[in-house]
């Protein structure tokens, strides 16, 4: 099997939003911000919806570098992911009405304060700094075969050419990837169980 890495356009923020779901299913983190198991199909609709208009947000942000990697023989959507030039923030989230229904609001804002207090006391004043969207997500028939590691040099290239740093937040299962690209841990959240590696 052969992987391309591709830029991401618009026509694929519906894959994006699968593979996504798929490779965060089992994260306690995802399970308390965005907790699926009840919900009706319209719900579940509803939800994806507005994770696709996320994503094409995202993707569509000036400064912002987002990569998909492909199955060449098939065309299949195996991971994606991306990375923020410096100053270039995060879309906001939005107010609290404009969350799906399923949205746990105080657990999501209670991890963003946490997360970038994190990011103040680690970064400090730095505007120097490229923040890599920590999405990585592999579709589990295609992890363990390098796809994260083609995703994350092709984001890194453009820190690299720059001459410029990288800071991230990672799942548990995404700390062996990061720590081989030379990634040090700085900082570890621990929430709900779930702890955040902060390099
Ligand atoms: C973490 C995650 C992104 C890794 O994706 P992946 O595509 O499997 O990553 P890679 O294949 O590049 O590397 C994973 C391992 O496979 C190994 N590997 C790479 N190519 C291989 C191959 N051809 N054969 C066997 N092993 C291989 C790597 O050396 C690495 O080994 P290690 O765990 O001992 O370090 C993926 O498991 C995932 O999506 N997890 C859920 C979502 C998540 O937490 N994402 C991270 C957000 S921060």
């Amino acid at each position: 099997m052969s992987i391309e890495i591709q830029p991401v356009s618009l026509s694929d923020v519906s894959d994006m939003v699968a593979v996504g779901a798929l490779a965060f299913a089992a994260s306690s983190l995802e399970k308390l911000t965005f907790p699926v198991q009840d919900l009706t199909a319209q719900q579940l609709e509803e939800y994806t919806a507005w994770r696709r208009d996320r994503a094409a947000k995202r993707t569509l942000k000036p400064g912002s570098y987002w990569y998909k990697a492909v199955n060449a023989e098939t065309g299949e959507l195996a991971g994606y992911t991306g990375i923020l030039q410096p100053e270039v923030p995060q879309i906001s989230l939005p107010d609290k009405a404009e969350f799906p229904s399923n949205a746990n609001v105080e657990a999501i804002l209670e991890l963003k304060d946490e997360l970038e207090a994190k990011k103040t006391q680690n970064l400090g004043d730095r505007s120097d700094v490229w923040c890599r969207h920590t999405i990585d997500g592999s579709q589990s028939h295609y992890q363990r075969r390098g796809v994260a590691k083609l995703l994350l040099d092709k984001t890194l290239a453009h820190a690299d050419a720059a001459g410029q740093d990288v800071y991230l937040e990672s799942t548990q299962s995404g700390l062996k990837l990061y720590q081989a690209a030379g990634f040090v841990v700085l900082d570890t959240l621990v929430h709900c169980r779930s702890s955040m590696i902060i390099s």
